[in-house]
């Protein structure tokens, strides 16, 4: 509602002077908590860097002493709660603000990008998650009006969309590694590796080369069926991670996650050996146009690329199945001793009670 003169609006501004001292007050106040806060985040993270140097010492101790038959027993105990004093300090890592690594430092420059609250975190791989699905399925609807089409604004266009869409998993990816992801390496690379490949297809002129080669890298966005079930993949680990809500902790409920994984692996992985197959495919025939008469620099140059990218997409997800299988042995490992542990106890409790009931009672 608007005033009529100018008097109700001098009188309205002093009133409304009463509510800016209150506003003013509670940001006073919460510039001080921020201050608190940044404060309580400093003590932690030197807190954490003295239990890592101090776990360091004693963990450099038990090697030297490890030869020693006598104490195996305290050694080993010692050993497990050393680890999981590490897995405690991980997870208090996840709540602090971390530096950004080199390439977020020169794209972003020094801008803070840890995302402290889990609930965010958990949202913006989401989201991550759901970038990739989308735009793999525009990537596929492109490719597939270039099979029918053949115009070269079109397939430039696609090319584009390709370096600016692996461009961009970089930088995604990289936000999520200071936040705490265990994405491997080489995941990283090869998004690094697609960005310069898709950046070669576009300056790849129109010759005869490119055009014997075209077809066949348009089918090869026919993996975007693989990029889907990919996506299936990790949106049912990350939900159900979400689920156990401690997330990397080893917990018995984690048992369940893992047979649901390995079903989730088991149907994913022939599939990502068919795109395999199918990079390798690109290097050979890359390499045989690279003797072709009009064959320029772009063609030697993608088939090294292809052949790269089949060779550490083959080692890595080859390498994640015994990964895995060790994950699951230690689970099980832990299972048993968590049933012995229990079984301890309730023998405990069971001679407890026995001696208490043996011994005279007082007021007899
Ligand atoms: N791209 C991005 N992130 C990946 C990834 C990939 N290819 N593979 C794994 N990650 C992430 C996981 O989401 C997880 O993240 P988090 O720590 O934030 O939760 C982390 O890396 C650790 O994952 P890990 O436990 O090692 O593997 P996984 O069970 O999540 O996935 C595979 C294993 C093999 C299914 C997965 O690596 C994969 O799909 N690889 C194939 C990718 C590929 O080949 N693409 C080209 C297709 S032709």
């Amino acid at each position: 509602m608007e005033f009529t003169d100018l008097d109700s609006c001098v009188k309205d501004f002093s009133d409304l002077g009463a509510d800016y001292k209150v506003l003013e007050e509670l940001n006073r106040e919460y510039i001080n908590k921020l201050q608190e806060v940044g404060e309580l985040q400093e003590k932690c993270m030197k807190g954490i860097t003295h239990q890592s140097y101090r776990l360091g010492i004693i963990n450099r101790s038990i090697k030297k002493l490890k030869g020693n038959a006598e104490n195996a027993d305290v050694l080993k105990n010692l050993g497990k709660d050393m680890d999981r004093r590490k897995v405690q300090l991980h997870e208090m890592e996840q709540t602090l603000p971390k530096q950004n690594g080199l390439y977020l430092k020169i794209i972003l420059g020094n801008v803070n990008v840890s995302i402290l609250n889990k609930n965010d975190k958990f949202r913006y791989k989401d989201e991550y998650e759901k970038f990739k699905l989308v735009l793999s399925v525009i990537g596929f609807v492109m490719a597939v009006v270039n099979l029918f089409t053949n115009l070269r604004v079109l397939e430039l266009s696609f090319m584009f969309l390709l370096v600016w869409y692996y461009c961009t998993l970089t930088i995604r990816e990289s936000i999520l590694k200071v936040n705490g992801s265990r994405i491997k390496g080489w995941w990283r690379l090869h998004h690094f590796i697609s960005t310069v490949v898709s950046g070669v297809l576009l300056i790849w002129p129109n010759t005869r080369t490119w055009y014997e080669f075209r077809q066949q890298f348009m089918w090869n966005m026919s993996l975007c069926v693989v990029q889907y079930l990919q996506f299936r993949y990790q949106q049912g680990c990350l939900y159900r991670l979400k689920a156990l809500g401690e997330r990397h902790n080893m917990d018995i409920t984690i048992e369940g996650f893992h047979s649901w994984m390995w079903r989730g692996l088991s149907f994913l992985l022939p599939f990502l050996y068919v795109g395999y197959i199918y990079q390798l495919y690109n290097a050979y025939t890359l390499f045989q146009l690279s003797f072709h008469p009009e064959s320029t620099w772009q063609v030697p140059v993608l088939c090294g690329l292809f052949f790269v990218l089949f060779l550490g997409n083959t080692v890595t997800t080859s390498l994640v199945i015994p990964q895995k299988f060790g994950e699951r042995v230690a689970i099980i490992k832990f299972r048993m001793l968590t049933m012995l542990q229990i079984d301890l106890a309730a023998r405990n409790h069971v001679n407890a009670l026995s001696s208490e009931s043996s011994q005279p009672k007082k007021n007899e």
